[in-house]
């Protein structure tokens, strides 16, 4: 599918994510709805916990939710196989993690004016 100019880059539908921990369910997301207009500055906030770096895993191609659809730059990641969704999140999506995990030969201002960026 070929990303519309005036499509959203972001658009989550009744996204839910639940961690298997033993026997024991976490729900993480509870079925969140959102889109993200293009050209948008957007911040993602909430207590510790309430589930943010978990979100950001699912829009940045980094983990698959257990239901609902997302939707980045125009592709519903669902219909991607893994090794498609890796050359996609290197070809459109930029993600630094909480943790930095910067490398010394990077370009770390580059990547830190970016926190997670998606192009289309
Ligand atoms: N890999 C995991 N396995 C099991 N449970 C997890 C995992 N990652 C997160 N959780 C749980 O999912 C919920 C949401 O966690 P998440 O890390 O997404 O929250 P957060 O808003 O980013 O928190 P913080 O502000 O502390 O970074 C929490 O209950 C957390 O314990
Ligand atoms: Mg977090």
């Amino acid at each position: 599918m070929v990303a519309q100019s005036n499509d959203p880059v972001v658009s989550l539908t009744d996204v839910r994510k639940t961690y298997k921990v033993g026997e024991v369910d976490v729900p993480a997301v509870k079925g969140v709805t959102f889109s993200i207009p293009r050209r948008r500055f957007s911040v993602i906030v909430g207590p510790s916990g309430s589930g943010k770096t978990t979100l950001l895993n699912l829009i940045g191609c980094l983990d698959k939710p257990t239901s609902g659809r997302v939707i980045v730059a125009g592709q519903d990641l669902a219909t991607l196989p893994d090794n498609a969704v890796s050359d996609f999140r290197a070809q459109k999506v930029g993600f630094i993690f909480q943790n930095f995990s910067l490398s010394r030969c990077s370009r770390h201002t580059k990547t830190l004016n970016t926190p997670c960026s998606c192009w289309a």
